[in-house]
């Protein structure tokens, strides 16, 4: 049920905007309070009133003149959640781009409530280059889609590009609003760390950070609480607590910080295990000979947290290359609940790639090989796996 839960409804212009109608109804049936916004040219497709009528409420189509002050920050901070369907190619061009000159893209921009994009277009628009690049860039920003579906379209053609139908678009709704991980505190650390050599140089290694990224973004459109430290330069998921780090000291102060109040911690970070042992304070030149670094070991941060007397539900990440030995060690030894291992010297696979194929190696050993998967499919998954196991 949704009972009084406050669900904004974006209604973009394309012919699917009838079936929009539907929904609002389908909502208000199961309780929810809904809100109704339209762009210019949805108004072209289904009147505002229609709305209007069936919401019981006033149907807000413009950022300035409205009776609201304000009525793009009023909205989103009012939306527990955010539906927009249909969602057109060329909203979801403004939204990635960041552009906000109508009222549906500046309460998008304006709102931290997921976002549910239900995309509806042709085929050709929705196969074009640039409305994939749009969509990859949105799930990227932590929005979530549901469909397109494949069917007739309008005008008698076939293809995917069909809006979901309503009552699936209700369900997805109910699913954010009472997601699993909803009350869930959850911890991630992703990135490479940079140990200096001297002011201008420094060891590093070359993780992206894509792969905690996409971690951090699906928990937090699945309603957790998230908490990301990293030493990415990416630009953050929407809706998570970021903490900025370089050095594996930094991130281990950080991350121990913050462990032992959460209830989960996925370190994807790929933390440096040594360091120079000593920092040189001006930039070393050729003219003064080769010189000869000393390493030390940097801290364990699995294993500080593995060691915490009220540990989190802890998953690991193990970069290999080659045999898988190592990580299948390192998850009987280190106290983890799972162990997420790569190898990273597969083409595809590990830093840098949009994809990944990870093995998932629990406690006793027991091994299961997952396909190569877009990485945010792979943090689909393993929050599959962790609400499963924390919930049997
Ligand atoms: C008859 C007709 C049907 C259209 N259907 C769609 C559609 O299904 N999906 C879409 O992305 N654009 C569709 N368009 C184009 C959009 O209406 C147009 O890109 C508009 O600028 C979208 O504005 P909005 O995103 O602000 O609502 C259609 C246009 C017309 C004239």
């Amino acid at each position: 049920m949704l009972r009084d839960r406050r669900i904004l409804l974006a209604v973009t212009g394309g012919v699917a905007a009838y079936k929009a109608v539907y929904l609002a109804r389908r909502l208000l049936e199961r309780g929810a309070e809904i809100e109704v916004i339209m762009t210019e040219a949805a108004r072209r497709f289904v009147g505002e009133q229609t709305f209007a009528a069936i919401s019981g409420r006033p149907v807000s189509t413009d950022l300035f003149g409205s009776s609201r002050v304000s009525p793009h920050t009023e909205l989103a901070g009012w939306a527990e959640v955010i539906v927009v369907a249909p969602a057109t190619a060329a909203t979801m061009a403004r939204l990635a781009a960041g552009l906000s000159e109508d009222l549906v893209t500046a309460t998008l921009l304006a709102s931290e409530a997921p976002v549910l994009l239900a995309p509806a277009m042709h085929t050709e628009m929705w196969q074009h280059p640039a409305t994939q690049r749009n969509v990859e860039r949105l799930k990227a920003d932590g929005h979530q889609f549901i469909g397109p579906a494949e069917g007739s379209l309008a005008g008698g053609d076939e293809g995917p590009g069909r809006m979901i139908e309503p009552d699936e678009i209700v369900a997805a709704v109910e699913a954010i609003l009472t997601g699993p991980l909803k009350g869930w505190r959850v911890l991630v650390s992703a990135g490479g760390t940079r140990e200096p050599i001297d002011p201008v140089r420094y060891i590093g290694n070359r993780s992206s950070g894509k792969m905690g990224y996409a971690i951090a973004s699906v928990a937090a459109a699945r309603g957790a609480d998230v908490l990301l430290v990293t030493s990415s330069t990416l630009p953050p998921p929407a809706g998570v607590e970021l903490f900025r780090v370089e050095t594996a000291e930094e991130m281990a102060a950080q991350v121990w910080n913050l462990a032992p109040g959460v209830d989960v911690a996925v370190l994807t970070a790929a933390v440096a295990d040594f360091r120079p042992a000593k920092e040189i304070d001006s930039k070393l030149r050729r003219r003064d000979g080769v010189p000869e670094l000393v390493l030390e070991s940097t801290p364990d941060i699995l294993a500080g947290v593995a060691a915490l007397d009220d540990r989190p539900f802890l998953v690991g990440f193990a970069a290999e290359t080659g045999s898988l030995d190592g990580a299948r060690r390192k998850a009987m030894e280190k106290g983890v609940d799972l162990l997420v291992a790569n190898d990273v010297s597969e083409p595809g696979s590990g830093f840098g790639t949009e994809t990944n194929r990870v093995t998932i190696i629990r406690p006793d050993g027991a091994s299961d090989e997952w396909p190569l998967l877009d990485k945010r499919q792979v943090a689909d998954r393993l929050w599959d796996l962790v609400a499963q196991i924390r919930q049997s």
